[in-house]
């Protein structure tokens, strides 16, 4: 069994100490101690809707080394004190560019850094998209995917990630559009995985762009498509769940039905 955290924030734009203190408070209240893994909303502590590029450089970060800022050095603490494994998501320095990127840490160190392949709306003026290769971690307890947010709506993305092994995506996410906590679920259902996403509450309304109401359903999902823990619409909370990553291993959705084994490759070209 696996125990995982997953913090629904509420972040205020740009207060990135007083974010990363406000999760600090979340994570004080949960029931186990040292989690196998915690789940961050994406950009869970710089606030989401960035006005310029200008604004998008000022609060990016480099993730490790010397002149880590402080979400890195947030994460990398969390996971050396839990001993476990962290995901978070974050605005990444990157050669003079900035994505928009989660970090994965264990005990202390960082494993990876994945940045976002599809990048949403306005998100495509500040940021640059990843380039792959996709975010598979091996981990002890089996395979992990992670994506962000709209990567949830190329289904190519979770299927690859399935196909590759993965047994659960870890997903930060600061979702907006409607239809996201039951689009996860398909993902789960579609490539019998566990899936685990950390959205935000609150709304933002910054420099006359529209205002971004985040709704928040943070949420973790079994293959089977069973919710086993979904948060609230409005306010911050975490989730704590424990379940068996191996029975993502098992394909079969009816007695003489396989997700994988029956899949048609060669069909799927138009
Ligand atoms: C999103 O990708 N943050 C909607």
């Amino acid at each position: 069994m696996v125990n995982v955290v997953v913090v629904q924030n509420d972040p205020v734009f740009g207060n990135v100490s007083g974010n990363l203190e406000a999760v600090s408070r979340m994570l004080s209240e949960r029931q186990v101690p040292r989690p196998d893994l915690i789940v961050l909303s994406e950009l869970f502590a710089s606030g989401y809707q960035f006005v310029s590029v200008s604004e998008v450089k000022e609060l990016s970060e480099k993730v490790s080394g010397p002149d880590a800022g402080p979400t890195g050095s947030f994460m990398k603490n969390l996971s050396r004190e839990t001993k476990g494994l962290v995901v978070g998501g974050f605005p990444c320095q990157k050669d003079g560019r900035v994505t928009n990127a989660a970090a994965v840490f264990k005990n202390g160190e960082l494993l990876t850094v994945y940045d976002k392949v599809h990048l949403f709306d306005a998100e495509n003026r500040w940021f640059s998209p990843g380039e792959g290769p996709l975010c598979l971690v091996d981990t002890d307890f089996g395979p992990m995917g992670v994506m962000i947010c709209f990567d949830w709506l190329f289904p190519e993305v979770a299927r690859s990630l399935a196909l590759s092994g993965a047994l659960l995506i870890a997903h930060p996410a600061n979702w907006v559009l409607p239809f996201g906590p039951s689009g996860m679920i398909l993902r789960s259902v579609e490539n019998r995985i566990f899936t685990l996403t950390a959205n935000r509450v609150g709304t933002e309304s910054r420099g006359g762009l529209s205002p971004l109401t985040y709704i928040g359903q943070s949420q973790v999902v079994a293959p089977s498509g069973e919710v086993l823990a979904r948060a609230p619409r409005e306010t911050a909370a975490i989730l704590e769940v424990s379940f068996d990553p191996a029975r993502a291993r098992n394909k079969t959705v009816a007695s003489e039905s396989d997700a994988f084994r029956q899949r048609r490759p060669a069909l799927y070209h138009l």
